[in-house]
C-alpha cells in the first residue's frame, strides 16, 4: 500500500462511527433532533418536482437508524397525498462506512422492523454510495431532495493537528483559524457538488453542528463542557504516561463548528458562489436539543443512581468520538488500544457519576434550507 493511500485510510477510520448500529442506538438525541425538523422536509415536498419520478438523498447517514424514522414519516405522507411516484433514496457515507447495518436496517432484518419502509411501501428504492460529499454524487440535474444531518462538521482533510486540545473549540487561534479556512473550502465544494446534483426547484436541508449566537456547541451549552472533559482525560492519560506526546497530539478531531455566519458567507453579496452556481439560502437559524439521557435522569433521579447515568451516558459521547482515541493508537496492539480506550472512557464515567448534574451532550445545529434556482 503506497503512503498516501494509508492516509487516507486513516483520515476515514477516524470519521467513522461505531459500527453494527451501536451508533444509532447510542445516539437517540440526533434523532430526535432529525425528527423535530420533519416539517421542513414535508414543506419542501410541495415545492419539489413535478417529474415522473422522484430522489432523494441523505448525505452522512452513518447506519441510516437516526433518519429511519424521518424516511419512513415522509413517504407516508406522500402516498396518504395519493403521491405514488418512484422514489430512489440514496444513502451516502464515506467508503469505511457500515452500509451492511444500513441495508439491513432498511429492508427489516434489523431493529426497528415496523420502520423499514423499503418493505412496507410499494415503488422506493433504496441505494448506498460511498463516495464522500464533498463531490458530486449524481447525475447532474437529478435529485430533488437533499438531506444530511449532523455530518458535514467533518472536514475533508486536518488542516494541521492540535497541539493542545482534541478538538477546534479549545484550539490556539493559529490553528483554529487553519480549521475555519478549511471549512469554508469544503463548505463551498458542497455547494457546489449539490448545485449540480439539484434540479431546478430542488431543495438542501441540512442540520449541522455548529456555534450558535451564544456560543454554544455540542456538549458545552452551560455545564461542563465535554471536549473539555476529552481533553482533560486524554491529558490524564498522557501525563500517568499510559499515552506518549505523538498519541496526544494525533487525536485531532477532524471537525470545525461552523457558526451561523461561516455557514452564511458564500451566500453573501452579489459576487457570491451561490450566485454564480445556482442556490438561494431559504432560512437558516440555530437548535438546541436537550441531551435526553441527562433529562431521563434528572425526571428519575429517584430511581436512577449517579452510576447508572454515567454508564447510560458515555456510550452517546463514544458512538462518535471513539475512533478518533483509537486511531490516534495506529502502532499499539489492538489489546492495548482496547484497554486505553476503556480506561479513559472510565475516567470520564467516574467524574460524570461523581457530578451528574454537570454533564449533558445538549446538540446544537445550524439548520438551513437551501433552494437550485
Ligand atoms: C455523526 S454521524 C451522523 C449520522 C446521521 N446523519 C445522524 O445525524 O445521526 C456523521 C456521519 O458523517 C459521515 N461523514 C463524515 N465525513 C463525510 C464525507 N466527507 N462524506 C460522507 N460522509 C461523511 C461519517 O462517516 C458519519 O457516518
Amino acid at each position: 500500500m503506497v503512503e498516501n493511500e494509508k492516509a487516507f485510510l486513516n483520515t476515514q477510520s477516524e470519521l467513522s462511527m461505531k459500527g453494527a448500529g451501536y451508533y444509532s442506538k447510542k445516539t437517540i438525541g440526533a434523532k430526535i433532533a432529525i425528527d423535530s425538523l420533519q416539517h421542513l422536509i414535508i414543506d419542501a415536498l410541495n415545492n419539489i418536482s413535478k417529474s415522473k419520478n422522484l430522489r432523494f438523498a441523505d448525505f452522512g447517514s452513518a447506519d441510516g437508524g437516526t433518519s429511519q424514522e424521518l424516511w419512513y414519516n415522509v413517504i407516508s405522507v406522500m402516498r396518504e397525498r395519493g403521491d405514488h411516484r418512484p422514489i430512489e433514496i440514496i444513502y451516502t457515507d464515506l467508503a469505511s462506512n457500515d452500509f451492511s447495518t444500513l441495508f439491513k436496517t432498511m429492508q427489516g432484518m434489523g431493529e426497528n422492523v415496523d420502520l423499514a419502509y423499503q418493505k412496507e411501501f410499494e415503488n422506493v428504492f433504496v441505494h448506498g454510495c460511498g463516495t464522500g460529499f464533498h463531490d458530486q454524487l449524481v447525475t447532474s440535474g437529478t435529485l430533488s431532495l437533499g438531506f444530511s444531518a449532523t455530518a458535514m462538521h467533518y472536514v475533508s482533510e486536518k488542516p494541521c493537528q492540535i497541539l493542545n486540545h482534541v478538538h477546534m473549540v479549545g484550539a490556539s487561534n493559529i490553528e483554529r483559524n487553519k480549521f475555519k479556512k478549511q471549512a469554508l473550502v469544503d463548505w463551498e465544494a458542497i455547494l457546489s457538488a449539490r448545485a449540480k446534483e439539484l434540479e431546478p426547484g430542488g431543495r438542501f436541508i441540512c442540520i449541522n453542528f455548529g456555534i450558535d449566537e451564544n456560543g454554544r456547541y455540542l456538549g458545552n451549552t452551560g455545564d461542563k463542557s465535554m471536549f473539555e472533559s476529552f481533553n482533560r482525560h486524554w491529558k490524564g492519560h498522557l501525563d500517568s504516561g499510559i499515552i506518549t506526546e505523538e498519541e496526544f497530539i494525533s487525536a485531532t478531531f477532524p471537525q470545525h463548528y461552523r457558526t451561523v455566519e461561516e455557514f452564511s458567507q458564500p451566500f453573501v453579496g452579489n459576487d457570491c458562489l451561490s450566485n454564480k452556481i445556482g442556490l438561494k439560502l431559504n432560512r437558516i437559524f440555530t437548535k438546541l436539543t436537550k441531551c435526553p439521557y441527562r433529562q431521563e435522569y434528572e425526571n428519575n433521579k429517584a430511581t436512577i443512581t449517579p452510576e447508572e447515568f454515567a454508564k447510560e451516558f458515555i456510550p452517546t459521547t463514544r458512538s462518535w468520538s471513539e475512533t478518533v482515541f483509537r486511531s490516534a493508537l495506529k502502532n499499539r496492539t489492538y489489546e492495548e488500544t482496547n484497554q486505553i480506550v476503556e480506561s479513559f472512557y472510565k475516567n470520564y464515567e467516574n467524574e460524570v457519576a461523581n457530578s451528574p448534574s454537570e454533564h449533558s451532550m445538549d446538540y446544537v445545529h445550524i439548520v438551513m434550507e437551501i433552494e437550485r434556482i
